[in-house]
């Protein structure tokens, strides 16, 4: 690929600021200083640095954000900030969130530039299952743990797949977590709905074989750790 633009990739700044730093001969490839702006780069055998330190280049990168509440699933708003917003110092990646959490849902959002794995884990022939911790307004019975395992009857009419309903507590405000295989819009409130209660709060704790990880606070987010990567590589 050309230089200048596994440069920019990198974070070097614009094609404009990329060409100033090779123009101040600070960019190097296999040690020799690079004289022209346009000439090409194998990003896996060639050893490029600029001020004498390695540029390590990655097309795709993948993150684990801690949702917060109040953020929106998307890359840009002119009202609300979005989840992208949280990832400092990747501007330079063209980042999205993979799938979507409502505004008022915390948790577990992956943020990549993958477009391919966004259609693996969101898409339903994948199948790919999320689990969600939620806080019920009211109890939370067996009865619906058996209407969920059936799947149950949306407002519009949409019958879900079977949903997995675990009760961890059941009182005036019941504790669960609920592991679905789809992402239709709202459906973990509409799931909710369909036997007459109400989620108070939502968060995701799961998706596939990646757990949110716990040591992160809210609107902290980190890489994709080897082994989530190997999951990811595995659909
Ligand atoms: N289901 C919902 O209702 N909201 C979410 O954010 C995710 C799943």
């Amino acid at each position: 690929m050309r230089l200048d633009k596994l440069l920019s990739h990198a974070g070097f700044g614009s094609r404009r600021d990329v060409k100033e730093l090779i123009k101040k001969k600070l960019v190097t490839v296999n040690n020799e200083v690079v004289r022209k702006v346009n000439i090409k780069v194998d990003p896996d055998k060639d050893i490029v640095e600029v001020n004498q330190k390695q540029v390590i280049y990655e097309e795709n990168v993948y993150f684990m954000l801690n949702k917060p509440d109040g953020y929106l699933s998307a890359t840009i708003d002119n009202k609300f900030p979005v989840v992208t917003d949280l990832i400092n110092g990747y501007d330079h990646y063209d980042l999205f969130p993979v799938g979507r959490l409502d505004k008022d849902t915390e948790g577990l959002l992956i943020i990549t530039n993958d477009g391919a794995l966004n259609h693996k884990l969101t898409s339903p022939n994948y199948e790919v299952p999320k689990t969600y911790y939620a806080e019920i307004q009211g109890k939370v019975t067996e009865e619906d743990v058996k209407l969920f395992s059936q799947g149950v009857v949306l407002d519009d009419g949409y019958h879900t797949k079977p949903g997995q309903l675990k009760i961890i507590t059941s009182d005036h405000l019941s504790k669960i977590e609920l592991t679905i295989t789809e992402g239709k819009y709202h459906q973990v409130k509409r799931m909710f709905k369909s036997v007459d209660k109400e989620v108070v709060y939502l968060k995701r704790i799961k998706m596939g074989e990646i757990k949110l990880d716990e040591s992160l606070k809210l609107g902290e987010f980190r890489r994709l750790n080897e082994i989530e990567m190997n999951y990811c590589h595995s659909l």
